[in-house]
């Protein structure tokens, strides 16, 4: 009998997320974020262009080991600018996870490295990409530090029962 000593090595792949990746970002989300959405939510960001969503899966088993969905919007000149005059283009990174037993191997870092070199490529005039994040999530804060995403400012309770962190990475001035 042939004994097996090691278990297959996980293959990562990552790819651009599309309509079928929906159920399992869903599942990946109520598994480990209290932020989750309707199913329609996600809808959206797979109808819009403007959208960069990414998903790295396990390629032996197919199954998710993390997502990330951003969107890039247009920017005003001032925040309440009547003349809708544009300035440039902002990205906001709405949901980002990796699952609890794939973390620390520098998956997140590569998804949101796919949504910067995405959406810079795509929108030349992208300003800043931004994100919030839990004040109390000092590991995700810890983590978008270390991708040179810096605090902006506190947003007082952004998630009703919490505060939120906004963060930025500028691209261009
Ligand atoms: C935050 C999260 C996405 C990070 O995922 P990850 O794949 O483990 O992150 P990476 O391996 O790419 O980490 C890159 C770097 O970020 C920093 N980092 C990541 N997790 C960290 C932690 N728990 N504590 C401190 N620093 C951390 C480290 O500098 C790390 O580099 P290193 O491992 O060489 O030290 C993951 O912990 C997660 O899914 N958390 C739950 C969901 C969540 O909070 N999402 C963000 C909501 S705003």
């Amino acid at each position: 009998m042939k004994v097996v000593t090691s278990l297959p090595k996980e293959q990562p792949v990552l790819r651009r997320a599309g309509p079928m990746d929906i159920v399992a970002i869903d599942k990946c989300n109520r598994e480990l974020l209290p932020e989750n959405y309707p199913l329609s939510f996600y809808r959206e960001f797979f109808d819009s262009p403007s959208c960069a969503n990414f998903v790295v899966l396990d390629k032996t088993t197919g199954n998710l080991i993390g997502y990330v969905l951003s969107k890039a919007g247009v920017r005003l000149r001032t925040k309440d600018d009547k003349s809708g005059s544009v300035s440039g283009i902002e990205g906001h990174i709405y949901s980002l996870a990796v699952h609890s037993n794939h973390r620390r191997k520098g998956y997140a870092r590569a998804l949101m490295n796919a949504v910067e070199n995405d959406l810079c490529q795509r929108y030349p005039a992208l300003v800043f990409i931004s994100l919030h994040v839990r004040d109390s999530n000092m590991s995700a804060r810890q983590f978008y530090r270390s991708c040179n995403y810096v605090r902006v400012q506190i947003v007082k309770n952004y998630y009703g029962d919490e505060h939120g962190v906004l963060m930025k990475k500028i691209f261009r001035r």
